[in-house]
């Protein structure tokens, strides 16, 4: 019989009454590692995700819309520097996060690693991807980490904007030409499935989600997610007049929720692993970007040795 230990005990019980687990509390290895894990990945993700609409800036149609996306994309950097400040309070610096995400250590969400190839994609990123992780992210607002659960409030509420702006992208080319509603279905097309892969595998096949719940990481379950996000989605593009490409989606009267078709789980591990369009381009523009600025942090961190010897000096 393993006994429990009596730290352990207390733990759990705090998450039960929806305490908020700190830094400076005592926790489990395993819950450790999970949120950091998480964690990191999440920042990560909020990075690269800036660099399929980045590509898009200088090719903006508008004044506006440019001014839009900038905002968009800066918001994203903003988003991963509040969650790598959340991650490094369980104790791994951020130079060794960043480290493992240029060695291919750690991972990312895959959707960034698919190609952004016209401007409709800008708007298809905001209403699908965006939306996507904003299910995710309500959800996270109540996870049992204290420093995440806070960043997520902060980022929920542009997330929301992101969704928005998407959407709005996409109904003003559903109703321009022919060339530009053809341009907003065929977004539409291509985002659609990687957007339904961002729920991660099957609850049947989903390896940590047990735990994750039991400790009030995640309260959802990846399919359940899903579903919520299918459900959303299929009456929000009634507005748009444009077409979800699932032949199986179907409004199924009994469960009071979409039917819609299997997910090429084929396509989902292999970009997982790395094979994926863009897998290697996105590394690559992460790992240039990081030597580039290496004189900046250089600089930062001799001007702050700087004015720390100044202190000192007034101080003695
Ligand atoms: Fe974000
Ligand atoms: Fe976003």
């Amino acid at each position: 019989m393993t006994t429990i230990h009596p730290l352990e005990i207390n733990f759990q019980d705090k998450i039960d009454q929806e305490a908020k687990i700190e830094p400076k509390d005592w926790m489990p290895d395993a819950y450790r590692k999970t949120n950091l894990r998480q964690i990191s990945q999440h920042a990560h993700s909020e990075v690269v995700g800036m660099l399929p609409e980045g590509n898009w800036i200088t090719r903006a149609p508008s004044l506006k819309r440019k001014a839009i996306l900038i905002a968009k994309v800066q918001d994203e950097a903003g988003h991963g520097l509040y969650l790598y400040c959340a991650a490094e309070t369980l104790g791994q610096s951020r130079e060794q996060m960043i480290d493992d995400l240029h060695s291919g250590k750690a991972k990312y969400s895959s959707i960034f690693n698919y190609p952004t190839l016209t401007w409709a994609d800008m708007g298809a990123i905001g209403w699908l991807v965006d939306g996507a992780a904003i299910l995710n992210q309500v959800m996270l607002c109540r996870t049992s980490y204290g420093p995440y659960a806070r960043a997520m409030v902060r980022i929920c509420k542009e997330e929301s904007f992101h969704q928005r702006q998407g959407f709005e992208t996409l109904l003003v080319l559903s109703k321009g030409t022919e060339e530009q509603k053809a341009m907003c279905q065929d977004a539409i097309n291509r985002w659609w499935w990687p957007s339904l892969m961002m729920f991660g595998p099957k609850d049947s096949e989903s390896t940590n989600s047990d735990q994750s719940m039991k400790w009030k990481i995640k309260r959802k379950s990846n399919d359940e997610l899903r579903q919520n996000f299918v459900d959303m989605i299929a009456e929000q593009i009634k507005l748009l007049g444009m077409t979800l490409p699932d032949s199986h989606l179907k409004w199924n009267e009994q469960r009071g929720s979409y039917d819609f078709g299997e997910i090429n789980w084929d396509e989902f591990w292999n970009v997982v692993k790395g094979n994926g369009p863009c897998n290697k381009e996105r590394i690559d523009a992460r790992r240039k970007a990081h030597e580039e600025g290496a004189w900046v942090r250089e600089a930062a961190l001799a001007y702050a040795d700087k004015k720390n010897k100044i202190k000192t000096v007034s101080a003695a």
